[in-house]
C-alpha cells in the first residue's frame, strides 16, 4: 500500500492548497527530525552510477544522484536539512528577493488533482535574502546540507527592469559564502514584466553584471567552493537560441529548463487565467525547450531539466534530452515523500539496462 498516496495525501488535499504546503513545511522542519537519520537511510539511493561530477579537479561539484528539489517548495530555507532525508542529491532554496515580500494575494495555489497539475501565481512571497543570509550566519563555516545547495534569486515586485540587475547582485552578496550554485530566475509569470529580462540585450546585460560581480567576490572563496551561475528560464517563448548565447557570453555554467508555462493545455476548465502551471501537462514542454538549448549549447553547459519529473522514465527522458541534473516539485505532491528513492532506483536500472555506467555517459544520447 502506498501510505502518501492512501493515507496523508487525501487528508493534506482535504486543506487549502497553501495552508498544506505550509503544514508540510512546518512538519518536515520539526516531526521529520528525530527521524531524520532513519529516513535517510531508508530513502537515500547509494549507487556509483547516479553520481554527478561537474567540473574537474579541485573545481568540481560532486552530486551524489541527478535528482533535486526545485525551487519554491522551500523558499526561505527553513526545512532543508530535514529534505535532505528524502535522498535528494541537491536542493535549492528561493526564489529569495533582497528584501522580504508578501507576494501576491491569496488565493494563489491551485490543485488539479486529475490532472496531477498545480497553478500557481504566489508572486515570490519570501522572507527575503537578507533574513535568510542572517540566519544561516548563525552557525559560520557550516554546512547547513551534505548535499549541493542552490539559491534562487529574482527581483523585487516594485523594482523596475532597469534595476533588476541590483536586486539579482545584491542577493548574491549576502548568499555567496552559502550557496554551491545561484539560479537567475527571469522566468516566474507572476512577477510583472519578469520575462522580458530573458530578451537578448536585457539578458546578456543582467548576466554579464551578475558574473562581474561573482568575479569580484570570488577572491574570497577558494577556488573549489565558487559557485556556479545559471538562469532559469520559461517555455512559452522559444527563446532558446539567443538565451544560450548570453549564457555563454557572461560565461554563466548552466541554464535551468524549465520554470512553469502561461499554458493551460491538459487541463480541464474552469481554471485561473493567471498564473503558472506545473506538473503533468509542463513535461513535453519543457522538455522540448530543453532539447533545444542542449542542441544550441552543444553540450558546453550544464542544464538542469525540471517539469513534469514523475517517474524514473521521466527523469531519464531530461537526461537523455540533455539534462544532468533534474529537478522535482509537483511530483512530491502528487507522489509523495518516497518517490526521490523510486526515481534513483528506477533510473539506475535504466541506465545499466542500456549499458551506460554513469548518468553523464547517457546526457543527451536521446537527441
Ligand atoms: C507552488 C509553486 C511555487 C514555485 N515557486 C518557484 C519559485 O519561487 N522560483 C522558481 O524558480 N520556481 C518556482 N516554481 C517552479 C518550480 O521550481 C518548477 O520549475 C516547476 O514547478 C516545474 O516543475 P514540476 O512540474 O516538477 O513542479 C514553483 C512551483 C510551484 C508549484
Amino acid at each position: 500500500m502506498n501510505i502518501y498516496k492512501n493515507l496523508i495525501r487525501p487528508v493534506l488535499f482535504r486543506l487549502p492548497p497553501e495552508t498544506a504546503h505550509r503544514m508540510a513545511i512546518c512538519a518536515l522542519r520539526w516531526g521529520a527530525r528525530p527521524w531524520g537519520g532513519v529516513l535517510r537511510s531508508v530513502l537515500t539511493v547509494k549507487d556509483e552510477i547516479l553520481k554527478v561530477t561537474v567540473g574537474e579537479g579541485e573545481d568540481r561539484l560532486v552530486f551524489p544522484n541527478p535528482v533535486g528539489l526545485a525551487a519554491g517548495f522551500d523558499k526561505d530555507a527553513v526545512a532543508l536539512p530535514a529534505l535532505e532525508n528524502f535522498g535528494f542529491g541537491f536542493l535549492e532554496a528561493g526564489t529569495l528577493t533582497p528584501t522580504g515580500q508578501p507576494g501576491n494575494p491569496p488565493p494563489r495555489l491551485f490543485r488539479f488533482v486529475k490532472e496531477e497539475a498545480l497553478v500557481n501565481r504566489m508572486g515570490f512571497n519570501n522572507a527575503g535574502a537578507d533574513k535568510v543570509s542572517e540566519r544561516l550566519a548563525r552557525s559560520p563555516g557550516k554546512r547547513i546540507v551534505s548535499v549541493p545547495l542552490g539559491f534562487n534569486i529574482g527581483k523585487m515586485k516594485e523594482t523596475p527592469l532597469d534595476r533588476a540587475a541590483g536586486d539579482y547582485v545584491r542577493c548574491l552578496e549576502v548568499l555567496y559564502d552559502h550557496a554551491d550554485y545561484f539560479v537567475v530566475n527571469v522566468s516566474s509569470p507572476n512577477t510583472p514584466e519578469l520575462r522580458r529580462l530573458q530578451e537578448g540585450a536585457s539578458l546578456a546585460a543582467l548576466l554579464t553584471a551578475v558574473r562581474e560581480k561573482a568575479d569580484e567576490w570570488a577572491g574570497k572563496r577558494p577556488a573549489r567552493t565558487r559557485p556556479r551561475l545559471l538562469v532559469k528560464i520559461s517555455p512559452d517563448e522559444n527563446m532558446e537560441e539567443s538565451v544560450v548565447e548570453s549564457v555563454l557570453a557572461a560565461r554563466f555554467d548552466g541554464i535551468v529548463a524549465t520554470n512553469t508555462t502561461r499554458s493551460r493545455d491538459g487541463l480541464t476548465p474552469p481554471y485561473p487565467e493567471e498564473g503558472g502551471m506545473s506538473g503533468r501537462p509542463l513535461r513535453h514542454l519543457s522538455t522540448d525547450s530543453l532539447r533545444r538549448i542542449h542542441r544550441f549549447s552543444k553540450g558546453r553547459l550544464l542544464l538542469i531539466g525540471s517539469g513534469g519529473v514523475f517517474s524514473a522514465e521521466d527523469a531519464y527522458e531530461k537526461i537523455l534530452a540533455g539534462a544532468s541534473l533534474v529537478q522535482i516539485y509537483t511530483g512530491w505532491v502528487y507522489s509523495g515523500f518516497t518517490l526521490v528513492n523510486r526515481i534513483n532506483r528506477g533510473l539506475s536500472d535504466l541506465l545499466r539496462r542500456d549499458g551506460f555506467s554513469s548518468v553523464m555517459q547517457a546526457v543527451g544520447r536521446g537527441v
